[in-house]
């Protein structure tokens, strides 16, 4: 049988108190160790601290910013985050509402940098400022295909949200458009997914998979 792999430690939802000679670590939370750790992590950070989990990431950070405009109150934000945890990205961005609906995150927040601007230009600024090519992603004519376009290394994606789509400013503002292929009725997918797949195709593009867990 193969070795578990690093999220096949426990059985159920968590695991219980460390078990032998606890570790002389200060990466160790004294308080997980002794009543277990149920959180949603991943089992190689299994009763870390938030902050030792957090710096831990840090490292290794891939230099790939999101960005979703959220001046409607978009209820895809937290799967964004979630998906850009999985993925190391360096910074989610929200763009105009600063309050968002943390549900979807299912607590990966806590590990991810946010940030907020308040107008997409503010975003733009940023992003010319942290040397990051902008790269607006939506089926918009003008679009080039993802497919068939590989995302600059320092990149920042914006997202639109459901029902208005992108933004004038963020469409004029980026490098490059690109449009997700769709081959059924619908005119377009959610949000939270085509985010997924973009951030996707850029770890195709840039990611050592050879460090994933
Ligand atoms: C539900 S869409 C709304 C706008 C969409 N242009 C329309 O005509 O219905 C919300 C966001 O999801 C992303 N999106 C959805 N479908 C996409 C696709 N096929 N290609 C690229 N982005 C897409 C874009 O960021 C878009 O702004």
């Amino acid at each position: 049988m193969n070795e578990p792999g690093p999220t096949e430690w426990g059985t159920g939802p968590g695991v219980g108190p460390w078990d032998g000679p606890l570790p002389d670590d200060d990466r160790y939370d004294p308080e997980l160790l002794r009543d277990g750790d149920t959180r949603n992590v991943v089992d190689a950070y299994r009763y870390w601290t938030r902050a030792a989990i957090v710096a831990d990431i840090d490292r290794r950070r891939h230099p790939l910013h999101v960005a979703i405009e959220n001046f409607g109150n978009d209820a895809n934000i937290g799967t964004v985050v979630r998906t850009a945890n999985a993925f190391a990205v360096d910074t989610v961005h929200i763009v105009g509402k600063r309050r968002w609906n943390r549900r979807g995150a299912m607590v990966t927040d806590r590990y991810q940098r946010l940030r907020h601007h308040a107008t997409t230009e503010d975003l733009l600024a940023f992003a010319a400022e942290a040397g990051l090519e902008v790269v607006a992603v939506d089926n918009v004519p003008g679009a080039v295909p993802l497919e068939r376009t590989r995302l600059p290394r320092h990149c920042l994606l914006i997202f639109g949200q459901e029902g208005p789509g992108i933004t004038d400013a963020a469409r004029l503002g980026a490098a490059t458009t690109v449009s997700i292929a769709q081959f059924g009725s619908t005119r377009s997918i959610n949000a939270a997914v085509a985010a997924g797949i973009a951030m996707h195709a850029w770890i195709m593009a840039h990611a050592d998979t050879s460090q994933a867990w």
